[in-house]
């Protein structure tokens, strides 16, 4: 399906519904993260920002930016499998990276699951490098992850 005209815009408060519904599409959701309070602490929080792809009204893409001070991240990169391969996420990196480059953030990274294999070439096709860093975790609240 074409994507025609789309337009970035922040997040409102309006998409939420619609944006938890576009990323369980685009198979982003796990059980141990809420994805209603990761936005919540998204849009409180000043170095980060939710961006999302509209078209017609209808919300088709998103971004989660934040920076550490350090390095900044991009979470919940999704486009709706309806729209994929019509440049909405390359068009969202773009805006991404300008995002960073703004606020004088020297690298952008992204974390992809190891079992995500397809987001590889997309990742490399804009660019970006594999790099050999483990990423270790810890969780400082009550859920845990299944099995873990
Ligand atoms: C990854 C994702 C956001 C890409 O969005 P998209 O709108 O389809 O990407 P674009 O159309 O902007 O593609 C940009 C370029 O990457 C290429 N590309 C896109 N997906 C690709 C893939 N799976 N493998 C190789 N190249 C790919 C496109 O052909 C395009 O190349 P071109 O501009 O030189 O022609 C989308 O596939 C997605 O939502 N996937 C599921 C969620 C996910 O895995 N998110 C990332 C978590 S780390």
């Amino acid at each position: 399906m074409s994507a025609g005209e789309f337009s970035l815009r922040q997040f409102a408060r309006a998409d939420q519904h619609g944006l938890v519904e576009l990323w369980t599409a685009c198979g982003l959701l796990r059980p141990w993260n809420n994805p209603l309070e990761d936005i919540h602490l998204c849009v409180t929080t000043p170095s980060s920002e939710l961006v999302v792809a509209d078209s017609a009204g209808r919300l088709i893409g998103s971004a989660m930016l934040g920076h550490d001070g350090h390095r900044g991240w991009v979470y919940y990169l999704a486009v709706h499998p309806n729209w994929q391969r019509n440049g909405i996420g390359r068009s969202l990196m773009s805006y991404a990276e300008r995002w960073m480059d703004e606020r004088q953030v020297p690298k952008i990274q992204a974390m992809i699951r190891a079992d995500n294999l397809p987001v590889r070439g997309f990742y490399r096709r804009l660019g970006y490098q594999d790099n050999d860093v483990q990423v270790v975790e810890k969780f400082l609240n009550q859920r845990s992850k299944p099995n873990a």
